[in-house]
């Protein structure tokens, strides 16, 4: 059967787990060529072995995108590997939800320094790329956060606000060369993201929340990103809101 990526190269924040192991996995399984970045170093090794084992090409590349040589580094080692970059999913984020009142402002630092500056780092070492090539498509993962805003989500709000603001402006810069722009809005999603919340009535609301639904699963998401990446190039898929049928809000 053909694949629908086939020499095309992908570039993947958060690829250590949840939304951006199975993107990459979901990417790869249709030919793209993929670079993994995360912290994770073994993580994405894992990974890595598993897309090779299937016939797949991978790369991990252990990156922090919140600093800003480590992600323009990555983006220059996938191009001189590759000598392209087709697709760039910037999906690495952080949720430490609590309220605005008594918040550990560190929490809040490191939202804006992950949601916020890891995208517009990788976006602004990639869309040289991009241009050049008069092609390509960046994918940013916000959230059903992006659009509504939640009791003590409210620092996590801003952050995905900022990512579909962003967005907007980078497609009116960037569509006359040829560059697609898609915003991802997830809904529940089951991953690692709330284990990480430390206020410890709200972690324990949302794996409440989760647990009274059919929450997605990271494939779910890939499918989203799989069909925005893999459209005809005069079609550009702006915007993906995806929710459990269960979920209210
Ligand atoms: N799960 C949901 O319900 C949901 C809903 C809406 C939106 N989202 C969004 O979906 C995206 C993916 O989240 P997820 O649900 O898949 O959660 P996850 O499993 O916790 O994945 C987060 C990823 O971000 C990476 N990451 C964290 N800090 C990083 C850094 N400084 N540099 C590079 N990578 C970093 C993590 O890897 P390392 O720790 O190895 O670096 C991990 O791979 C996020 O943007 C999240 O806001 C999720």
């Amino acid at each position: 059967m053909t694949q629908k990526l086939t020499a095309s190269v992908a570039l993947i924040t958060g690829a250590s787990s949840g939304i951006g192991a199975a993107t990459a996995l979901a990417l790869a399984a249709e030919g793209a060529a993929v670079a993994l970045l995360a912290r994770r170093a073994e993580r994405l090794d894992t990974l890595a072995e598993q897309i090779s084992a299937a016939g797949g090409t991978a790369l991990a590349i252990p990156t922090d995108v919140t600093d800003e040589r480590q992600a323009r580094a990555a983006v220059q080692q996938t191009f001189e590997t590759w000598g392209c970059v087709d697709i760039l999913v910037n999906n690495a984020g952080v949720m430490y939800n609590s309220p605005i009142d008594g918040a550990d402002t560190n929490e809040w630092r490191r939202m804006v320094d992950l949601n916020i500056m890891g995208v517009l780092y990788m976006t602004h070492a990639t869309l040289p790329i991009m241009k050049q090539q008069q092609r390509g498509h960046i994918v940013n993962v916000s959230s059903v956060a992006g659009r509504l805003a939640f009791a003590n989500a409210a620092v996590y709000n801003a952050t995905k606000w900022g990512v579909v603001g962003f967005s907007e402006a980078l497609r009116q810069e960037s569509f006359g060369h040829g560059i697609r722009t898609t915003i991802i809005e997830p809904g529940l999603t089951e991953t690692e993201l709330f284990d990480h919340i430390t206020h410890t009535a709200t972690r324990e609301a949302f794996l409440k929340r989760v647990q009274a639904m059919q929450s997605l699963r990271g494939e779910d998401i890939a499918n989203a990103i799989l069909y925005a990446v893999t459209q005809p190039a005069h079609v550009n898929v702006n915007e993906i809101l995806i929710r459990p049928t269960g979920q209210d809000r």
